[in-house]
């Protein structure tokens, strides 16, 4: 038997690369992981998720004490903006959870092996000068930002994500290209800061993928908080003179031109898989039309001891999803049995309120067979109620015959916790019968889960 450097070679360190790496490493495998940042986490860490949420829970206190939220409570206060002190706020987060990950690959004796990774065949990967053997080797290099054709990023008035993330004032006028996650979440990050922020969506409605009737109340609640949205719209052209930018819509059906300015424009249309540098034509791995490298439920692509998990492969684009691959692909080198239910992913949308579902949208599950609804509004829902959080409802989507629980969508401040609840009832066969009769403690959030699914029933108590 060939003798390699090690058992297991990951590319890749985000969510879905570290965690297979510790994972290889904790079922005893000798594991390196090559990543070409400076730091370990990949994008979520990085530039995605925590970031993200750091700024978006400190815009959140801002806006709660700038929109009248506070004084509601009988706290008066007038907030003044330290951005240099948000912006290091959510520095810090970074910095200590990408040496978290450092930590950890120490602890579990992970070696990391800094630099670019390209194949020279299937158990060998070159990085810089060193020729890394592995006898299996898994690729979890992520994704990054889809360009719009004939925009170009200089991240100061046209910017993508990693930009929006760290800009050193607040923009008068923020349009966001795409009203996605990515929109969203930042666009709400801007606004609460004092931007005006229009959002220009391709489609006829915000946020697709998820549930129709959570699309169109959300819609309506960004409205009521200030965004303003062109849907049906493509932006064709952007002008940018390096203080503003001009942007040319059209109608998507087609129809007369029409333009706007801004001084700060964020491109947010989505991510596509990574694969730059790889060299995936030396191990004879293709990528398919979307540029993911295809896998079966095992994780393997068409290479023998080549795996792939993350980002870089169909399905949604999600840190969690990524790290549950990578768990289950460790498993899987290592002999075991690693398996992600890809039905039971739930989709999480930080802004406020959250956004969250999991499994089936409602109209997905009427194509599927015949369904029973149950809603309950966050309105009648006491604790929301009481913390001045009334935007929002739960949906409950049951199979009509079995009663099996297969779609639960929410808007409500603490969607996000909420749905993980969802999330495991699905996983065990819930029907919205279990769920209903589940003792929920009382005052919370989570009482309005209950409530919908006593509603599938039609008995919900407090509508
Ligand atoms: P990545 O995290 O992209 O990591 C891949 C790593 O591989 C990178 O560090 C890259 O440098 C490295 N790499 C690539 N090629 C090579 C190579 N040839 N050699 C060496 N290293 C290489 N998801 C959520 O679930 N929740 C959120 O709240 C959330 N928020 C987000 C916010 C933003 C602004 C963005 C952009 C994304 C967000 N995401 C969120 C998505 C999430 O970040 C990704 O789904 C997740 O990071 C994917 O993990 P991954 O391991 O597949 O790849
Ligand atoms: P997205 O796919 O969520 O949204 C892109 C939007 O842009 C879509 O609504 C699409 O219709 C629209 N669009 C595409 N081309 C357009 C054009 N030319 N003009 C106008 N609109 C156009 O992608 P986004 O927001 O960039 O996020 C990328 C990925 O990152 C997502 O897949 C998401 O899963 C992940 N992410 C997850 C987060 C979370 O879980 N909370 C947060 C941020 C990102």
């Amino acid at each position: 038997m060939a003798d390699y450097d090690f058992d297991v070679l990951v590319i890749g360190s985000g969510p879905g690369g570290y965690v297979a790496a510790i994972r290889a490493a904790q079922l005893g495998l000798r594991t390196a992981c090559v990543e070409s940042r400076e730091t370990l986490g990949g994008t979520c860490l990085n530039v995605g998720c925590i970031p993200s949420k750091a700024l978006l829970h400190a815009s959140e206190y801002f806006d709660a004490a700038a929109n009248g939220t506070m004084a509601k409570m009988g706290i008066k206060v007038t907030p003044e903006l330290d951005l240099p002190q948000m912006h290091a706020q959510r520095l810090d987060a970074v910095k200590q959870l990408t040496g978290g990950i450092a930590f950890l690959f120490k602890k579990n004796k992970v070696e990391w092996i800094k630099g670019r990774g390209a194949f020279v065949d299937a158990h060998t990967v070159q990085v810089g000068e060193r020729a890394v053997t592995a006898k299996d080797i898994i690729i979890a290099t992520g994704s990054t930002v889809t360009p719009l054709p004939g925009v170009t990023i200089d991240q100061k008035v046209i910017v993508d994500s990693t930009g929006a993330l760290e800009l050193e004032r607040v923009p008068q006028h923020l349009v966001v290209i795409g009203g996605g996650v990515i929109g969203l979440e930042l666009g709400s990050v801007w606004r609460r800061l004092g931007a005006k922020v229009t959002c220009i969506e391709f489609l006829d409605q915000i946020l697709p993928g998820f549930d129709g009737e959570i699309r169109k109340e959300s819609n309506k609640i960004f409205r009521k908080q200030g965004f303003e949205f062109l849907l049906s719209t493509k932006v064709t052209h952007v002008a940018n003179d390096g203080q503003k930018a001009t942007l040319t819509l059209e109608p998507a059906a087609g129809g007369e031109a029409t333009t706007i300015e801004a001084d700060c424009v964020l491109v947010s249309i989505g991510r596509r898989a990574n694969t730059d540098g790889l060299a995936l034509d030396a191990v004879g791995l293709a990528t398919n039309t979307r540029g993911q490298v295809e896998i079966d439920h095992r994780f393997q692509t068409s290479v023998p001891g080549i795996w792939a998990i993350g980002d870089v492969v169909p399905g949604p684009m999600l840190a969690h999803k990524a790290e549950d691959e990578g768990i289950a692909v460790a498993e899987n080198i290592a002999g075991q049995t690693g398996i992600v239910n890809h039905d039971v992913i739930p989709s999480v949308v930080y802004t406020w309120p959250e956004i969250a579902g999991v499994g089936l949208t409602e109209e997905a599950a009427r194509e599927k067979g015949e369904i029973k609804v149950g809603k309950f509004p966050m309105l009648a829902n006491s604790r929301a109620k009481t913390n001045h959080e009334p935007d929002g409802f739960v949906k409950i989507i049951a199979d009509a015959k079995s009663d099996r629980v297969v779609g639960v969508w929410a808007i409500a401040s603490v969607a996000g916790t909420m749905i993980a609840e969802a999330g495991l009832a699905m996983e065990f066969g819930a029907t919205s019968e279990d769920i209903a009769y589940t003792c929920h403690a009382h005052p919370t959030h989570s009482e309005a889960i209950k409530e919908a699914a006593m509603a599938v029933r039609g008995k919900a108590i407090h509508v």
